[in-house]
């Protein structure tokens, strides 16, 4: 299974590189905002970190595009920038078209903001490379989201579509465990739930009790 981090954020995308090996970034334009940089500052800025990786980067077309045309048009416009940019889209009507021509291109997309097993569905059908159900958002709804992950991976193995499953706005790391029991590609999650996904509050108060007993022992 690989994780994304879900950041624009380049000082800490530098570290979750170094530190965890993260397989690629998803960045939407509130990531951008965060940033605090203008959006082709950042993500030319992406692009530089993974230059020479296959990593894929999701970066998003302006989202009041509502014309197929000019979404193709900006998407390949961002993917002549960078060899690791994957073009996202957002589940509408012209952003399904996008994805197709854009897959008739031989560029790949990863279809957003994916609230239903039937717009999953398809986005593969469309030829999306990535799809991000976006379980947090649905979750906070009030709505069940791991049998949607399940249908999600069923529909994909079932049909042998290509498309890859990102696991989107994960909030802890229950929600990751899931997503990999369901069998999803990928899981894309913030800094703070990527770091909780390493840890357990016994593993500190363990390591504080072996220190205890390591300091009454002697060495030799
Ligand atoms: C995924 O690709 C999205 O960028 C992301 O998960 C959106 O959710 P969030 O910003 O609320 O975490």
């Amino acid at each position: 299974m690989k994780f994304f981090l879900d950041s624009a954020m380049t000082d800490e995308i530098k570290y979750a590189l170094e530190m965890w090996d993260i397989d690629g970034v998803t960045t939407n334009p509130r990531h951008v905002q965060v940033s605090g940089k203008p959006f082709m500052t950042v993500i030319t800025e992406i692009a530089e970190i993974f230059a020479g990786t296959d990593k894929p980067i999701s970066v998003e077309v302006n989202p009041h595009l509502d014309d197929w045309t000019e979404m193709v048009k900006e998407g390949k416009k961002l993917a002549a920038m960078s060899p690791n940019f994957v073009i996202k889209l957002p589940a509408t009507e012209p952003g399904f078209k996008a994805v197709f021509e854009l897959a008739a291109a031989d560029i790949k997309s990863n279809l957003t903001l994916v609230f239903s097993a039937a717009q999953a569905l398809q986005a593969m059908r469309m030829g999306a490379a990535y799809v991000s159900p976006f379980i947090g958002w649905k979750e906070s709804n009030g709505e069940e989201v791991t049998h949607f992950v399940d249908e999600v991976t069923a529909i994909r193995n079932t049909f042998g579509f290509e498309t890859e499953i990102i696991v989107a706005a994960a909030r802890n790391a229950r929600q990751i465990v899931n997503s990999a029991v369901s069998g999803a590609d990928i899981v894309t999650a913030g800094m703070p739930v990527f770091r909780d996904s390493f840890a357990h509050p016994y593993t500190d108060v363990g390591l504080g009790k072996f220190q205890a007993f390591w300091d009454d022992t002697p060495y030799e």
